[in-house]
């Protein structure tokens, strides 16, 4: 069965979706794994970045995304989600890239959220609201080695249906202060939802994302950060601040990925990244 990390932080902008982008690219690329990303954010920026906006589009017209399987779960007479064609076989702009799909998201998933709380307002014992997910891709779950969930900044409906499959989590975090704010607050309302659900979701660590190597403040925060016990590991491989992960947002063709992202540096840590997130994965998981 794969392993499924879902990737969470209540802030935006911090480097969530990037860092799943490129773990799914490394770890299809450099480490042989088959992996299935699922793009829960209503931004559709994940979606996006893996096949460009045209592409994103025709989905969007066709029902090919999950807006249509939270539709469904919501109003039965809406149209039916078809799993089989929803998947997007090897996306990525990086040709050297081999074994990432997609589900993507859609900005019709802003509605859906709503809707979605109402209905589990009404029957407050149900589990079923956050389960949808997790019913819906059990027929291919055992495809893929790992399954990355892009979760949207927050709690909401959406995100504990990321949780809701999840094995393990990973919290990206730029290293300053109001990035880091209320991290132990957001682990411990993943514990309680794990435990609520009976499915323990592990910790598998920070990422630290857009380091500065000259700034004091994100060195002193990421030290705050490794002695704060209620932080169980940062991972060490620290993502630096590139103009080149940066451009990685936008879907252009690359060879490889030390082209897309970069050599000075930026491969190295991301393929260090990858491999520290693989290895505590096949530990916790
Ligand atoms: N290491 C990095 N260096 C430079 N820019 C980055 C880096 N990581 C992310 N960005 C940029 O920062 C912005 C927010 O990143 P994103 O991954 O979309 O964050 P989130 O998903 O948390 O909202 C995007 O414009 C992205 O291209
Ligand atoms: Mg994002």
């Amino acid at each position: 069965m794969a392993r499924v990390i879902a990737t969470i932080n209540l802030k935006g902008g911090v480097g969530k979706t990037t860092t799943t982008a490129a773990l799914a690219e490394f770890m299809a690329a450099d480490f042989g794994q088959r992996v299935l990303l699922i793009d829960l954010d209503p931004q559709t920026n994940l979606t996006t970045m893996m096949v460009g906006e045209e592409r994103w589009q025709e989905l969007n017209e066709l029902g090919w995304t999950l807006a249509t399987l939270f539709d469904k779960a919501v109003n039965p007479s809406a149209p039916g989600f078809d799993l089989g064609k929803a998947v997007q076989r090897n996306v990525s702009s990086v040709r050297s890239v081999r074994g990432v799909d997609l589900l993507a998201s859609s900005l019709d998933l802003m509605d859906v959220q709503e809707g979605l709380s109402h209905r589990q307002f009404a029957d407050p014992l149900s589990t079923r609201p956050v389960e949808v997910l997790r019913d819906a891709i059990a027929p291919i779950a055992g495809q893929y080695d790992y399954i990355l969930v892009d979760c949207p900044p927050n709690l909401g409906m959406l995100t504990l249906n990321g949780l809701r499959l999840a094995d393990g989590y990973i919290i990206p975090t730029i290293p300053d202060i109001l990035s880091t704010y209320g991290i132990p607050q957001l682990q411990s309302r993943v514990a309680k939802f794990g435990e609520r659900v009976g499915h323990p979701i592990r910790e598998i660590g920070l990422v630290i994302t857009k380091y500065r190597s000259a700034s004091n403040l994100h060195r002193s925060t990421i030290e705050r950060l490794q002695r704060d016990e209620r932080i169980a590991n940062v991972v060490p491989a620290w993502i630096p601040e590139a103009t080149q992960i940066a451009q990685s947002a936008e879907f252009v063709p690359y060879g490889t990925l030390k082209r897309k992202y970069g050599t000075s540096g930026q491969y190295d840590a991301l393929r260090m990244l990858t491999e520290d997130v693989l290895m505590n994965a096949q530990v916790l998981l």
